[in-house]
């Protein structure tokens, strides 16, 4: 069984996130072909990237790289629900991602986003570069939400009722990816228990 983490984008105080994320978690826990678990950024208190050492080696410094670490090698794939910060995700999830290197390698990534008139697209078109670099693979179905049209004043979350089945065709053709690249990741580590690492 794929496991799969539902990651917040938002560290903010007051942030729409959490709604939507656990919105997110309620509707992929509906089913019985993989197993989810919330992942919140904010929880792991990750400062500016400190490591001294570049991600690509492993050699981490900090209880909060590892920590992180340890839990973002636990997944098989992600799902990330990030905010449009100025055309971009939010600085918090980019520090995190930069965080790390092989524990997101060979993975699968889909995305639900939040914004104003684009719906968080921008957000998610920079993702998708960010995670070309770390080698995840992202899926095409994502989810867009309104500002206007998916909350009421901007704060409450109340997405029209096409949402959760574009949440679901979007986890379809994640654990479809995430399962696809199941051999690839079986090698690396086959490999990286050779060099001793
Ligand atoms: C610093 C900042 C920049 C923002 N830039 C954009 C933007 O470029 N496009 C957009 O659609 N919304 C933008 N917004 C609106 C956010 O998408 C909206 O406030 C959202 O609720 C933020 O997510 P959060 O509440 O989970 O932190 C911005 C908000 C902030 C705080």
């Amino acid at each position: 069984m794929l496991k799969i983490a539902i990651v917040t984008g938002s560290t903010r105080p007051g942030r729409n996130n959490e709604a939507v994320a656990s919105w997110v978690y309620r509707l992929a826990k509906e089913r019985k072909d993989a197993e989810f678990e919330l992942v919140d950024v904010a929880s792991y208190n990750l400062p500016v990237y400190d490591e001294p050492i570049p991600p690509l080696f492993g050699q981490y410094s900090h209880e909060h790289t590892k920590a992180w670490s340890d839990k973002i090698g636990s997944f098989d794939a992600y799902v990330f629900v990030t905010p449009e910060y100025n055309h971009s995700t939010s600085g918090a999830l980019k520090n995190a991602i930069d965080y790390l290197y092989r524990e997101w390698n060979n993975k699968a990534a889909g995305f639900v986003s939040y914004g104003g008139h684009a719906g968080g697209a921008r957000a998610v078109e920079h993702l998708r570069l960010i995670m070309a670099e770390v080698m995840v693979a992202t899926v095409r179905a994502q989810v867009l939400l309104s500002l206007y049209a998916d909350f009421e004043s901007f704060r409450t979350f109340k997405p029209g009722p096409q949402r959760e089945k574009e949440v679901h065709v979007m986890l379809d053709q994640l654990i479809a990816w995430g399962g696809a690249l199941k051999s690839l990741r079986a090698e690396a580590a086959e490999e990286a228990a050779v060099a001793g690492e």
